[in-house]
């Protein structure tokens, strides 16, 4: 039995709540927790006892490797195709909840020894870094994962793996923009693009992590001009998201923008008639910026072996089809060719980066991002 007589009392002592955005896929613990907290005052010292008893055999229930339980920043549309799959082929249940990515990190750093989670999923290799940095992953190792993945989509610690991939590109309208008129993500500074330029808030961790890649490849000196090019070429403040900045293009409020790949593929499906097309830049140097979805193995899994039979299935050809194509993304495992439609977007060079250096360099990122005016 994983957890001890103490860390149960310590449990009853200092009862959780779920957040109001726990899934009816809540893991079994909370229900427990909440027993606790509705019976336990009311208890004599004696029941109390044979209800703890009873709390821990029904723990022994929770820590069955039968089932893993995943904390997801990714809604539930996204990853419950592939965990259905999962259990219909192996029988293991997977229960997750899902929130943004920073209150999931503070809670399994809160849960502690006393871990509900096995999983962190997330996206952007710059959240999963920060995951690594506060100590709430742990490495694992796995010869499937190795074969299925490449270096550069996994942390070199060995706490996560990248799952799938999007490109961080640019967008154009095909109304006033000719494609051989674009060529690189530093072209976007140049006084041609003055007042045609879109971009979403550099609050984003997306922009954060291109800006990132961006330091690492030039040195601050020269992304600090790049970033500040960019920020004069803005035809009208910052967005909130890549949608709106796509919308902008197609509206005509500006010309270019920088997108995600699946944002593109989101919008173009709702309007096939959109006049705005991706570009891959750099192609002749360094390639587009690569970024992922990835998931890590918490510290103080409940199931760590579980845990990482799941990851790898993750990786398969089987599970990679299902989990990059419900959100137009390209898999992480290149032998698995990505949907019709995200095929043809067209072929691109990638940048060969380590997309963890977007995680290493974005307290950098976001204080030169700051320094430019990007708001
Ligand atoms: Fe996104």
């Amino acid at each position: 039995m994983r957890h001890s007589i103490l860390a149960h009392i310590r449990a009853v002592q200092h009862l959780v709540t779920p957040p109001p955005s726990v899934t009816k896929c809540e893991s079994l613990s909370f229900a427990l927790n909440l027993q606790m907290r509705e019976t336990a005052p009311m208890l004599a010292p004696k029941r109390l006892l044979t209800a703890l008893a009873l709390i821990l055999i029904g723990s022994t229930t929770v820590q069955a490797a039968d089932e893993v339980v995943v904390y997801s920043s990714r809604i539930d549309e996204l990853i419950k195709p592939v965990f259905d799959a999962y259990t219909k082929k192996t029988g293991v249940q997977v229960k997750f909840i899902t929130d943004k990515e920073a209150p999931l990190m503070q809670r399994i750093k809160a849960e502690g020894e006393n871990a509900t989670a096995d999983l962190l999923l997330t996206v952007d290799a710059g959240n999963l870094w920060q995951a690594e940095q506060m100590g709430i992953l742990q490495p694992f190792t796995s010869a499937v994962i190795d074969k299925n993945i490449p270096l550069q989509y996994r942390s070199s610690a060995h706490t996560w793996t990248g799952l799938s991939l999007r490109a961080r590109t640019i967008a154009y309208s095909t109304d006033r923009v000719k494609p051989g008129e674009l060529t690189t993500y530093e072209a976007l500074a140049d006084k041609q693009w003055e007042g045609r330029l879109c971009l979403r808030t550099a609050k984003k961790v997306y922009n954060q992590s291109l800006t990132a890649t961006l330091i690492e490849t030039h040195g601050a000196a020269r992304t600090e001009e790049i970033v500040k090019g960019w920020v004069n070429n803005l035809s009208t403040d910052v967005f909130s998201d890549d949608i709106a900045v796509l919308e902008a293009i197609n509206a005509g409020q500006c010309d270019v923008g920088i997108v995600n790949t699946y944002y593109y593929g989101r919008l173009h499906k709702q309007k096939p008639d959109l006049a705005v097309k991706l570009f891959w830049p750099n192609q002749g140097d360094r390639g587009v910026h690569v970024n992922l979805s990835g998931i890590g193995l918490t510290r103080h899994a409940p199931h760590p072996e579980a845990a990482k039979a799941l990851v790898e299935w993750m990786t398969t050809p089987e599970a990679q089809k299902i989990f990059a194509d419900v959100n137009q993304e390209f898999p992480a495992n290149p032998a698995v060719p990505p949907s019709a439609e995200v095929a043809s977007w067209g072929k691109f060079v990638a940048d060969t980066l380590p997309v963890e250096v977007a995680g290493k360099r974005q307290a950098e990122a976001i204080r030169l991002m700051d320094r430019a005016g990007w708001n």
